[in-house]
């Protein structure tokens, strides 16, 4: 129940966890093709964390409570598969969109981290979709800073969600993160300001907006992981693990090829121009 604050050694072992998230994203890039089937870069992937990084590919076998073990090294949620897509047999083709979702383990330490990529040219709708979500997950981040609350992020991203006629995936949330996979806190993509617990330096935690072109509520398919909008309306996902500085914040899944580098470390936003 208690939120971990993060000693300067375990933010040490984050950085490199996060950075090395992201470069298996940076690695995946020019793979996704009409064409690939998702298996292919979970393979792709999985090879990649396991030979070259020598990371550990934390889905593989993750079994929370109630679940079945995780089958993949990756997830890959294509067009209207909101999250934890199981990597199969199917063909990516052109005008689809695809989020890979990677967590490595580095010396116990996690790094958790997700884009979308279009699959050849992308409709104006969906980039639509994505680009407001990429801008959901950085509202989001651009709240973090001690003193602000989980509701401030929350309600950040919900807003601008909802500004742009899209909506907000209620059912999973951003989690706390570090030596587990998922820990406390939860970190809700809607809420209200000022409600929730406050952010203290060293916490780590990720913020992972799932957002719908169409109505909120999913469902599960029978592989008892793959989470689809129920209105088969498009979905899509950004995330990063962030941690709370002095100052603000510092995204620590970055890597070279981050489409959003340059913004990864960030001081408080003043509260009356964010809201
Ligand atoms: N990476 C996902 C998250 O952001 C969790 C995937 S769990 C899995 O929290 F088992 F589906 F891989
Ligand atoms: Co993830
Ligand atoms: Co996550």
């Amino acid at each position: 129940m208690a939120v971990s604050i993060k000693s300067a050694h375990d933010i040490e072992g984050m950085r490199l966890a996060g950075r090395l998230a992201s470069e298996v994203l940076d690695f995946i890039a020019p793979y996704v093709k009409p064409g690939v089937t998702t298996e292919e870069i979970d393979r792709l992937c999985h090879d990649y964390m396991v030979n070259v990084q020598q990371t550990i590919p934390a889905p593989l076998n993750y079994c929370p409570p109630g679940y079945t073990p995780y089958p993949k090294s990756v997830c890959t949620s294509v067009n209207h598969q909101v999250c934890h897509g199981v990597p199969g047999p199917k063909v990516l083709k052109s005008g689809d969109i695809l989020n890979v979702d990677v967590t490595v383990i580095k010396d116990g330490y996690h790094g958790d981290t997700s884009r979308m990529f279009y699959v050849g040219p992308a409709s104006v709708g969906a980039q639509r979709l994505c680009e407001i979500t990429h801008a959901c997950m950085w509202k989001g981040i651009e709240q973090v800073a001690p003193g602000r609350t989980l509701g401030d992020i929350g309600h950040a991203i919900q807003r601008h969600a909802e500004a742009n006629g899209c909506s907000v995936v209620r059912e999973f949330c951003g989690h706390g993160i570090g030596k587990v996979f998922h820990e406390d806190p939860q970190v809700l993509h809607y809420g209200r300001p000022g409600t929730g617990m406050r952010l203290s330096p060293g916490m780590t935690f990720t913020i992972e907006p799932m957002i719908n072109a169409g109505r909120p509520e999913v469902r599960e398919l029978a592989d008892g992981w793959t989470i689809v909008t129920k209105d088969h309306s498009l979905s899509a996902q950004w995330e990063h693990t962030v941690l709370v500085t002095q100052e603000g914040f510092e995204v620590l899944t970055v890597s070279p090829g981050s489409p959003d580098w340059q913004r990864c470390q960030g001081a408080a936003v003043d509260a009356t121009m964010a809201s």
